[in-house]
C-alpha cells in the first residue's frame, strides 16, 4: 500500500523528508504521480484539487496538513464515508500564542501610535494601561485559542473565550453561541478570531457586528478571511470604530497586489504565518494516524462533519 501526498507549498521536499523519516518503511506517493490508484490507502494533503481523493478506491484515511480542514471540506467529491483528520500539533498552537502575544501586547502597548507618530517626527507620550484592565476575546477556543489563553492570562490579561460549545478555561470568564457573541464584542478592547470556517462563521464579522464593538478595538484575524467581510471591516477603519487590524489571513491568498488591506495605514498584513505546520512534529503525528488506520483503530483529532470542521 501507499500514501499518496500533496502540498502546493514550497516546503514540500521538508515535508517529504520529515514523513520519510518518520515512517521508513512507506512508499509516499507525490501527486499527480500516484501511480496505480487501487494502491493508494492514505492521502496527506493540503489543497489537493477537487475530485482527486474520489479517485482512491482503497482509501482508509484522510489526513490534513494543516490545521483547518476546509478547504478539504469544499470538495463535492470528497469521500465522506471515510476517517478526515485535521493536523492537531502543540507545535503549531505554540507558534499561534507567539503571534497573539506578540500582536495583542503592541496594540496594549500602543506600538502601532508610536510607529504612526514617528512617521511624522513626533515625541508624544500616551499613558500606559495595566493589563489586568485590557479585555483580549478571544473567538474560538480550539486547541489553538486555548494555547493563547493560557499565555495571555500569563501576561495579566483580561479575558473572555467564546466558542461554539461551552467551555471551562481557568483565568477566563467563557460564553457560547451566536446569543452571547454581540456581549463579547461589546466588552473586548481587543479582538482574537480563531475560529474555523464553517457555514456558521462565514461572514460572522459584518458591518453589524462591527457596530457592537467598542469605539477603539484592536481585530486580530488569524483563522480564515472569510469570517470578516472586508469591506465592511475598511469601513469600521475608516471611521474609528476599530483602531487597527492585524490580519493574517485574507478572502483571496496571495493578497492581491492593489487590494486596499495592503496600504491601510491601520493594517498590519502576515502572508498566512501565524501558525506554519511543522513538518518535523507533524510527521510523527501523522505516522501515529496511519498506525491506527491500518491496524483499524480510531483515529485522533477527527472532522466532524456535522459541524464542519
Ligand atoms: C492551517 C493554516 O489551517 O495554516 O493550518 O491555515
Amino acid at each position: 500500500m501507499a500514501i499518496v501526498f500533496h502540498s502546493p507549498w514550497d516546503n514540500a521536499d521538508q515535508w517529504l523528508a520529515a514523513l520519510r523519516a518518520a515512517m521508513p518503511r512507506e512508499e509516499f506517493r507525490v501527486w499527480p504521480d500516484v501511480g496505480e490508484p487501487k494502491e493508494i490507502d492514505f492521502a496527506m494533503v493540503w489543497q489537493i484539487p477537487h475530485g482527486v481523493l474520489a479517485e482512491f478506491p482503497n482509501l482508509l484515511a484522510i489526513s490534513s496538513l494543516g490545521a483547518g480542514t476546509d478547504a478539504l471540506l469544499a470538495d463535492p467529491d470528497l469521500p465522506r464515508n471515510i476517517p478526515i483528520t485535521r493536523l492537531v500539533d502543540p507545535l503549531m498552537a505554540d507558534r499561534m500564542a507567539e503571534y497573539v502575544c506578540a500582536t495583542v501586547l503592541s496594540y496594549h502597548l500602543g506600538l502601532d501610535v508610536y510607529a504612526e507618530q514617528q512617521s511624522r517626527e513626533t515625541w508624544q507620550r500616551h499613558q500606559t494601561m495595566d493589563a489586568r484592565d485590557r479585555t483580549v476575546a478571544l473567538l474560538g477556543l480550539g486547541q489553538m485559542g486555548q494555547r493563547c489563553a493560557l499565555r495571555l492570562d500569563a501576561l495579566g490579561f483580561n479575558l473572555l473565550g467564546w466558542s461554539r460549545t461551552a467551555k471551562e478555561i481557568n483565568g477566563m470568564h467563557c460564553t457560547h453561541g451566536n446569543g452571547h457573541l454581540d456581549e463579547v464584542l461589546g466588552s473586548a478592547d481587543i479582538t482574537v478570531v480563531l475560529l474555523p470556517l464553517t457555514d456558521r462563521t462565514e461572514n460572522l464579522l459584518d458591518q453589524v457586528a462591527f457596530n457592537t464593538m467598542r469605539r477603539g478595538t484592536c481585530l486580530i484575524n488569524c483563522s480564515r478571511g472569510e469570517i470578516v467581510v472586508e469591506d465592511h471591516l475598511i469601513t469600521a477603519l475608516n471611521n474609528g470604530r476599530l483602531r487597527g487590524a492585524t490580519l493574517d489571513a485574507y478572502r483571496a491568498e496571495p493578497l492581491p497586489r492593489g487590494h486596499p488591506l495592503w496600504r491601510h495605514p491601520k493594517v498590519r498584513v502576515t502572508p498566512h504565518i501565524a501558525s506554519l505546520s511543522a513538518p518535523g512534529t507533524a510527521a510523527l503525528i501523522l505516522a501515529d494516524q496511519v498506525r491506527r488506520a491500518r491496524n483499524r483503530q480510531r483515529l485522533l483529532d477527527l472532522v466532524d462533519m456535522k459541524h464542519g470542521y
